[in-house]
């Protein structure tokens, strides 16, 4: 690769990018051939919305489907410059390597991973699409954020290509133990992908440390832990400058939520949705992509028994679960989707009665405003997955808790939990143990359940998304000035 000349920084270019494979909204084409835009699904897009919203900047992504190239436009004051995907793309980088080697992977190889040279390739190039793009829209020595798994070759694909910019890298999903990782036959150059960045961020203490042992193990940096006012950190020394390496755990935009959630609307429209599930004494509700990491058919499974064995009264109980389509034509979802279908047909043959079903499914998005006023009318929440980086819809029920009652039942293997230690952890592995936990969320004393509520509260309060954005660049700047 040649190296970037004065002329190729544009005159126009934002002084903050965004990169992620997909921008916050999705391009939908209608059967009559109209198009529209909606929000994208996905913690990811939650999260740095808010933080765009409250910066101008440019936000560079896949518009979500094949074949389409619309011209950069302004949406709540942020630029919107499309990267496209052929169909071949989608099915080879976005399906294929993003989603059939590294998601799994990633998630502990809860599914077994794919390794396939095409889909590799794919995302190679892929990659240098979207770095390429990145560098058209970036000013001189502007600030630039790439984000995920789907771009982990572009921060040094960028450096290559212009080397005035400062550039932060954020994981959002869990960074896999060493044993794992390096089942990966390209390894070496998604560790030297990342690299390519100022500051590499993940949620957790754990993900920074496993790739600080890796850049040793497979590269040879050494590497030191340094004493930081905003925490724990280390830093790395490539041959000629160093990466510094952080944990920054994601939040919610929580006063925003805490301040939806007390609306007159949405109690009203909380109190007609327990109205239209035959008013339970028991609500509970599940949120999530449907992806097999979420761990639903863990919690069906847990009620299922709880019914059987008599712990719970199903003509008292509700489930709600709403899960939004995802990567639909990727194998292991499709797998996933119909265990859990068959689940949720199973639960209200057998226990569900005329007008009762004990299971309400629905399997499509919903609106914002709409998913408050179920967190607010819901008991119980349902949190169990297997393994994700973080899980933001904890910290949103939470949120929405607002008059203290409310109950999280959260899987340990859950990011959050580390923050979230007053709620009923389980561990997803041990079915027995979820049962319970969702046992003592129903029946501990009131005053107790609301104890923790209240010390959940000060956590997801006290620490939201933009104390989030302030720690990693607080901490980008420290390091490039370093
Ligand atoms: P992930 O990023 O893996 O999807 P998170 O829990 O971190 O998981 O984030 C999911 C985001 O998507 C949350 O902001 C949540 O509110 C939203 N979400 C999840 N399910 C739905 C749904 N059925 N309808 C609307 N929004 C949803
Ligand atoms: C997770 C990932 C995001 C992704 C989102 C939705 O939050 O960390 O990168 O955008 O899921 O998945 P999708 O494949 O639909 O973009």
């Amino acid at each position: 690769m040649t190296g970037t000349h004065e002329t190729d920084i544009p005159e126009d270019g934002a002084d903050f990018v965004v990169v992620a494979n997909r921008l916050p909204v999705d391009l939908v084409r209608e059967k009559d051939g109209t198009e529209r835009w909606k929000a994208s699904p996905g913690g990811l897009v939650t999260a740095l919305e808010s933080i765009l919203k409250a910066n101008d900047g440019a936000w560079v992504g896949w518009p979500g489907i094949a074949d389409a190239e619309p011209e950069p436009f302004d949406s709540d004051g942020i630029t919107l410059r499309s990267v496209p995907l052929s169909a071949e793309d989608v099915e080879l980088y976005y399906e294929g390597f993003s989603n059939g080697t590294l998601w799994p992977l990633f998630h502990d190889v809860v599914v077994p991973p794919e390794y396939h040279r095409e889909w590799w390739n794919a995302y190679r190039e892929i990659n240098q699409r979207f770095a390429e793009a990145t560098a058209a829209a970036a000013a001189r020595d502007a600030t630039v954020w790439v984000q995920d798994y789907q771009l982990l070759l572009v921060p040094k694909l960028l450096r290559e290509m212009r080397p005035d910019l400062t550039i932060g890298f954020f994981l959002h999903i869990p960074f896999p133990p060493v044993e794992l990782f390096i089942q990966l036959p390209w390894r070496s150059e998604i560790v030297e992908g990342m690299l390519g960045a100022d500051l590499v961020g993940f949620h957790l203490p754990g993900g920074a440390d496993n790739f600080r042992y890796l850049s040793t193990r497979l590269r040879g940096y050494p590497s030191n832990r340094i004493r930081s006012a905003r925490g724990r950190a280390s830093e790395i020394r490539l041959p000629d400058r160093k990466v510094r390496v952080g944990a920054f755990p994601i939040s919610i935009d929580s006063s925003a939520l805490d301040a939806q959630a007390r609306t007159r609307e949405t109690l009203a429209r909380a109190a007609s949705l327990r109205t239209e599930l035959a008013s339970p004494r028991i609500l509970m509700l599940g949120v999530d992509r449907l992806d097999y990491t979420k761990g639903i058919d863990v919690r069906l499974r847990a009620l299922e028994e709880l019914f059987e064995e008599g712990r719970l009264e199903p003509s008292e109980v509700t489930l709600l679960q709403l899960a939004t389509p995802s990567r639909e034509r990727v194998e292991q979802y499709q797998i996933m989707r119909s265990r859990i279908e068959q689940a949720v047909g199973r639960i209200n043959g057998r226990f569900g009665e005329i007008g009762h079903p004990v299971v309400t499914y629905i399997h499509r998005p919903v609106p914002k405003d709409e998913l408050t006023a179920f967190y607010v009318a819901a008991d119980v929440m349902l949190v169990t997955p297997v393994r994700d980086g973080m899980n933001l819809v904890a910290k949103e029920y939470v949120a929405a808790c607002t008059d203290g009652e409310g109950a999280l039942v959260l899987s340990e293997f859950a990011g959050a939990a580390a923050e979230l230690r007053q709620s009923y952890l389980c561990n997803p592995h041990d079915l027995d143990g979820v049962k319970d936990a969702i046992m003592a969320a129903v029946e501990e004393p009131q005053e107790d359940r609301r104890k923790r509520m209240r010390s959940l509260r000060r956590q997801v309060l006290g620490n939201d998304v933009h104390a989030w954005a302030r720690r990693f660049f607080e901490t980008l700047d420290a390091t490039s000035e370093h």
